[in-house]
């Protein structure tokens, strides 16, 4: 779409990757001593998106990287001949189990300490350990009219766009949420537009899927529906495999809460294998699903497959990502494999896509193949990393917005 505008990334040294935050703060409780996090890596016409996770370990550096991730997903999806604006980036952390008893009382805290940015700039949405249906909840309590307000306060009707976001959230196919469904089939689209690309058939193809909560899950499906072969999954408590193929559509039949794999109702030739052995099984593409930093320089040469498409956020660290590269192992970013999700919010609120699974999935599968295909040519003609690329292609497209619509 903008590719004509390029030069290449070297010219850009000091762009997206280096640029400090425009604001970053840390909180703490007054009540339990845990702390929360807000990162806004970037305004654009005064706002940013960006979910909010919850889990025990979190960090200000995680939340920082994961802010400065969404600025290059937001600005990869502008399309001037949309309706939809893309917006700067940010995301929220609390460090605390979102299993605890202190958890509710700790997220209604940080949300009261951080509102003004709630009310004006940070549109948010569910990550780790959060729904946005609890984060809806509780901002219903202190008041503020849920957590995309910002962005629907710029819209000429919000109430239609309202309507199109419940009507679209409303959706289910097969047992699985629609807002939960493009996700993988971004995902999954990124993984077949690289096999296609190398020419590998899909009915020879196979995957390992780490992770089987909403990413997760949904990438093995869409995967399997493309013919194919899945012959491992993982979840927190170990691997399942088997590589004839496992029986995705049973497993996501059977799945428990939190994305755990139901062990009593696998098949006879299933394997259960350690958690970390999904790294290692026989296949042409690895789907890390589930935590950041999974992939790591300690245990990277584990990985066997050909191509990693990053579902979960900075899966992949950049020291094992270096090696993976030298040794020949394409490595599709999170910025660009799992932005379908985001991008479609947006898409729905705006009133790009009709609320419907057909006309999302589409949008969502087109989106995705041309932008990996930008991605991994910009790669080659570069000589850089697919990373580098995309962050070279979302600088460009914020610099085409901005100079259209002003910051
Ligand atoms: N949900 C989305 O729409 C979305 C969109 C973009 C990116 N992401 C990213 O994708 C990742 C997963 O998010 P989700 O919403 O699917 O989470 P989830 O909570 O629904 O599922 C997480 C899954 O990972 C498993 N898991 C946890 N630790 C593991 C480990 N060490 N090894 C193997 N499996 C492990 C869990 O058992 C579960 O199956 C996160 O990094 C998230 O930021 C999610």
């Amino acid at each position: 779409m903008n590719s004509g505008l390029l030069t290449p990334p070297a010219a850009r040294a000091g762009g997206t990757a280096t640029r400090p935050p425009e604001a970053s703060l840390t909180w703490t409780d007054p009540v339990t001593g845990r702390q929360g996090f807000l990162v806004i890596d970037r305004l654009v016409r005064g706002l940013a998106s960006g979910g909010l996770r919850m889990r025990e370990g979190c960090r200000h550096e995680e939340v920082r990287e994961l802010a400065a991730a969404m600025s290059v997903k937001e600005a990869l999806h502008y399309d001037p001949t949309g309706r939809y604006l893309p917006m700067g980036g940010a995301k929220g952390g609390i460090d605390c189990d979102p299993l605890s008893s202190e958890a509710r009382g700790v997220l209604s805290r940080f949300l009261a300490f951080i509102r003004p940015y709630l009310e004006n700039n940070w549109a948010t949405g569910d990550d780790l350990g959060t729904t946005t249906e609890l984060i809806d909840e509780v901002l219903g309590e202190l008041g503020v009219d849920g957590c995309i307000a910002p962005v629907v306060r710029t819209l000429a009707d919000p109430q239609a766009a309202r309507k199109r976001f419940s009507d679209a959230f409303a959706v289910e196919v097969d047992g699985i949420g629609l807002a939960e469904l493009v996700g993988g089939c971004g995902v999954a689209e990124a993984v077949l537009t690289v096999l296609d690309r190398d020419g590998v058939s899909r009915t020879s193809a196979t995957a390992v899927v780490q992770g089987f909560g909403a990413m997760g899950g949904s990438t093995a499906r869409f995967l399997h529906e493309a013919g194919i072969r899945v012959v491992g999954i993982s979840d927190v408590h170990g691997t399942v495999a088997n590589p004839r193929g496992l029986a995705v559509e049973d497993m996501l039949r059977h799945r428990r809460a939190y994305g755990a794999v139901d062990r009593s109702r696998l098949g006879p030739d299933d394997v259960l294998l350690d958690r970390d052995d999904c790294l290692s099984l026989a296949a042409d593409v690895l789907v890390p699903a589930a935590t950041s930093y999974t992939v790591h320089e300690n245990n990277q040469d584990r990985v066997t497959a050909r191509y990693i498409v990053e579902a979960a956020n900075l899966p992949v660290t950049a020291g094992a990502e270096e090696r993976l590269r030298a040794r020949g192992c394409v490595v599709v970013p999170d910025v660009v494999a799992n932005s379908g999700t985001n991008a479609w919010w947006w898409w729905v609120l705006y009133g790009d896509v009709a609320p419907d699974a057909a006309s999302s999935l589409s949008k969502v599968r087109g989106a995705l193949r041309d932008l990996v295909t930008e991605t991994l040519k910009l790669a080659e003609d570069a000589v850089c990393t697919p990373r580098q690329a995309a962050r070279y292609l979302a600088d460009a497209r914020r610099d085409v917005l901005l100079s259209r619509t002003g910051a």
